[in-house]
This record gives C-alpha cells, sequence and structure tokens, in this order.
C-alpha cells in the first residue's frame, strides 16, 4: 500500500471509532458485519446515523455530502418532501393487504407512459425483476438458454449470477468467454444455460446466435453497464441487440434497474432510441422505499394473466412503497429534474475535467443522466476485460481521501459511481469538487509511485 492511501486510512479510523466499534459487534452476529456484501470493505464500513436530501450523518456525528445515495437507488435524495408526505399520509392507513388498491394501476399506467411497454406488474427489488424477466423470456420462446455480457450485474438469482466479477485467470476466449459462477451454490446446469458475451462485441452475440440455433431466449443487458464504472455502449450497439435477438426470435431484455430512473424521463428507451422487450426497473424509481417492476407488451405480459407463468408476492404493491413511486414519478423524476441534474452533473464531469488536466492525474471521469465516474484508465474502456485493469489502490486513496474531506463521492468499491440527486445543489457540486482539488495533486503523485495497480474486482 502506498504511503497517502496509508495515511488516509489511518485519518478515516480517528475519524470513525464508533463505526468501527460497531462493526466489531455486527461481526459476531453477521456474516461480514452487514446485510449485503457490497456494504463490508476494509478496514470496516461507516456506519450511518441519518440523512436529509443530499447529505448524510455518520455514527461519529461526521456530515458528508452524498453521491453514493445507497448505491444510486435515491436520486430524490434523502427524505424528498413529497416522498415523505405521501408515505406519511398512507402510514396511518394501513401499510398492508395483500389485496388490489388503486395505487396499482395508477403507477402502471405512469410507467407505461414513460417507456415502450403496456403491462406492469411489481415487486420488491432489482433482482426479483430480472429474475421475473428472464422466466417470461424462457416461457415466451420455450428456450432456457440466456445471454448476458461479461461482468454485467442484475442482481443475485442463480441465472445471472454468473460471469459477475470473473478473474482474469477465469475469463478464457475473449470469443466465447468462459460462464464463471459468482461463488459456490449455483447449480452447473443453470451456470451452463448463461451464454457470456463481452458488452460492446456484437460478433460475439452473433457467435452465440450460430452455435447455439433456436436455445436462446433473450439477451439480458444493462444498458450502459454501471459494474465496471461507467461503460458507455458504442455507437449503434442496442440497436444491433435489437436487430439480432430480433431476427433469432429471441428477447432483449434491458436491465433499467440504475439507468430507468438516472438517465432520462424515458430511461434507456428513450435516451437510446431502443424498445426492448422486457423493462426492469428499481431503485431510484421508489424514492427511497423498496419498489422495483419488469414491464413488457401484452403478449409477453399474457403468459401470467393466461397461468403459464406464475408470479406473485405476499410485499408487492404494498401501499407505502407504492404511494413513494406515485410521488417519485410524479413529483421528483420530473422532466425538469433531469434538467437540473444533468446541468449540476455536467459541472462536476467539467470540474473533474479541470483537475485532471491540471495535475496530469492518468484519468477520465465519465458521466450520464445523474451518473458520473472517475475512471483510472489511460483511455475510455471498451468492456470488462478492460476494466480488469482497474487500479484499486489509487482508486482507494481517491474515496478514503474524499471522505475524510466529507465527501462520499460515490458507493464504496471502483466498479460503482456518484448519483446526482435533485437534492444536490450548486454549492455542493461546488464542494465536491473543490474537494477533488484539494486531494488530486496528492493523487497525481501517487500514481507515479510503484505500487499493486492491478485488482480483479472484490
Ligand atoms: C443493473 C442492476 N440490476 C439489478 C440489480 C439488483 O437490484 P437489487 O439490489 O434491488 O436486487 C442492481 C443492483 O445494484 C443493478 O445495479
Amino acid at each position: 500500500m502506498h504511503e497517502g492511501l496509508q495515511q488516509e486510512i489511518n485519518t478515516y479510523e480517528k475519524r470513525t471509532p464508533r463505526s468501527k466499534a460497531a462493526h466489531t459487534r455486527a461481526e459476531g452476529r453477521l456474516p461480514l458485519g452487514v446485510a449485503s456484501n457490497y456494504r463490508a470493505y476494509d478496514p470496516y464500513p461507516i456506519f450511518v446515523r441519518d440523512g436529509k436530501g443530499g447529505h448524510i450523518r455518520d455514527i461519529d456525528g461526521n456530515e458528508y455530502l452524498d453521491f453514493n445515495l445507497c448505491f444510486g437507488a435515491l436520486m430524490a435524495g434523502h427524505c424528498h418532501p413529497a416522498v415523505m408526505k405521501a408515505v406519511q399520509a398512507k402510514l396511518g392507513t394501513g401499510t398492508m393487504f395483500g389485496m388490489p388498491h388503486d395505487l396499482e394501476w395508477e403507477l402502471a399506467e405512469e410507467i407505461c407512459q414513460r417507456f415502450p411497454v403496456e403491462m406492469v406488474r411489481f415487486s420488491n427489488s432489482g433482482t426479483e425483476c430480472t429474475m421475473h424477466a428472464v422466466r417470461l423470456a424462457r416461457a415466451a420462446t420455450g428456450r432456457d438458454r440466456i445471454i448476458k455480457m461479461e461482468g454485467g450485474y442484475h442482481g443475485l438469482h442463480d441465472s445471472v449470477l454468473v460471469s459477475l466479477k470473473p478473474k482474469a485467470s477465469e475469463i478464457g476466449d475473449p470469443n466465447f468467454p468462459t460462464a464463471v459462477p459468482g461463488g459456490s451454490g449455483i447449480p452447473k446446469a443453470t451456470v451452463q444455460n448463461t451464454l457470456i458475451a463481452q458488452f460492446n462485441d456484437i460478433s460475439g452475440v452473433e457467435r452465440l446466435f450460430a452455435k447455439y440455433p433456436g436455445e436462446i431466449a433473450a439477451v439480458i443487458v444493462e444498458p450502459i453497464m454501471m459494474n465496471v464504472g461507467i461503460l458507455m455502449p458504442q455507437e449503434g450497439y442496442h440497436q444491433a441487440l435489437r436487430e439480432i435477438t430480433r431476427k433469432n426470435g429471441a428477447l432483449l431484455i434491458f436491465d433499467e434497474v440504475k439507468t430507468g430512473a438516472k438517465l432520462a424521463y424515458g430511461g434507456a428507451c428513450e435516451y437510446f432510441g431502443v424498445k426492448p422487450d422486457i423493462v426492469c426497473l428499481a431503485k431510484s424509481i421508489g424514492g427511497g422505499f423498496s419498489l422495483a417492476a419488469f414491464a413488457s407488451t401484452r403478449q409477453v405480459m399474457g403468459q401470467i394473466s393466461d397461468h403459464k407463468v406464475f408470479h406473485g408476492g405476499t410485499y408487492n404493491t404494498n401501499p407505502v412503497a407504492m404511494a413513494a413511486g406515485l410521488a417519485t414519478f410524479r413529483e421528483v423524476l420530473t422532466k425538469d429534474a433531469y434538467t437540473h441534474v444533468t446541468k449540476l452533473n455536467k459541472k462536476l464531469l467539467d470540474g473533474y475535467n479541470k483537475q485532471i488536466s491540471k495535475t496530469g492525474l492518468n484519468a477520465y471521469v465519465i458521466g450520464a443522466g445523474s451518473n458520473g465516474a472517475l475512471m483510472f484508465f489511460d483511455k475510455p474502456i471498451r468492456n470488462y476485460r478492460d476494466w480488469l485493469d482497474a487500479d484499486s489502490e489509487l482508486w482507494r486513496h481517491y474515496w478514503f481521501a474524499m471522505v475524510n474531506r466529507g465527501v462520499m463521492a460515490q458507493p464504496y468499491w471502483w466498479d460503482e459511481q456518484w448519483t446526482v440527486s435533485v437534492a444536490h445543489t450548486e454549492a455542493d457540486i461546488d464542494r465536491h469538487i473543490a474537494t477533488f482539488a484539494e486531494i488530486a495533486p496528492a493523487l497525481a503523485k501517487a500514481q507515479k509511485e510503484p505500487h499493486v495497480a492491478a485488482t480483479a474486482g472484490h
């Protein structure tokens, strides 16, 4: 570990003794001391006390400007007044019934008005959505195999927990990447049904359709890969995926768990001008509550109506989450909101760029909608294999240095990105940039020192 990073970690430990103690206690009862593996990192994670707007406070009383925003699930910011008002109104009138209510069709209509879909079902997490989407596609085609992109993340169910963060030694042939299970417990037969292509490699997808004619139910893709920082599709990539899937009788699933709310009013479908067969939504559509949806054509969703495909869930459409979702769509994720966050994000990206040029830091920043990421690479990455060269040591230096100065620039992990919320202000962006300006010279210096640069994920 280089000296600059070690100093920042020392400072972190001095600022957060209560988090350390809480984590030690939690480790006795929760594996890794956390409720989701993504929340665990060395030396220990920050334990949060509360949040408001674009800010959070930890249990040691430190305040942070929050661009993590629950891994991008809070474009609304914390406790958005419109969301809180809608939720509070619901709290006194019953939180769960397991029976239909009006908010269901109201929110479904809202989604159909923004996305090129005709029918919607709700669930509670992104994982559930992509699981149901894959099942619908399998049922619609009578085929078992799916294609997913190497390094792509679609949640935790078996079919997609494959080649999530494979090591360089495991990835195999670039033309036919190896399907690598994302941990133990995933049946071999399931892994065999998940075929892997590289993002931005249309010929890779074509090769798979040629190798497995009539066997592939769907291509599932995150329109902008946001599990390797930010990885943009090349011009025409999604149009080509659309064409190939259609030609081969397979469905195209857009996993818009992140992009659906954070990219544009109509998500990636609008942004890239593509009509996939199934759209998966979660995270920021709930304004801070567990809400997710999968949506498609009448024909595909009709499989549920026809009792061909089963979908259910005790917690689906609980009125609190639905009220939050409706308020979020109608009062938070407005056209004006996208103008606001895109403008702030541009300012933030410009600020980073200025410091990168000034300090000679070997890095670039990239953004889309409310998302942005500082990427420690010479040139824009094109796929997961390029991302494997990520300089995790330098990235950690960046993250701890920002956090120690009160800016949570993004979630911990160098495969994540920042989110600008509707609650952030010009002054917040100025402070974020000023903090980066303060640390950028040290990062540029550290980059020139010999250190362990490469990582194969986490
Ligand atoms: C693109 C994408 N799909 C699916 C998921 C899974 O969502 P959840 O954590 O709500 O299950 C995530 C979560 O980060 C995601 O980023």
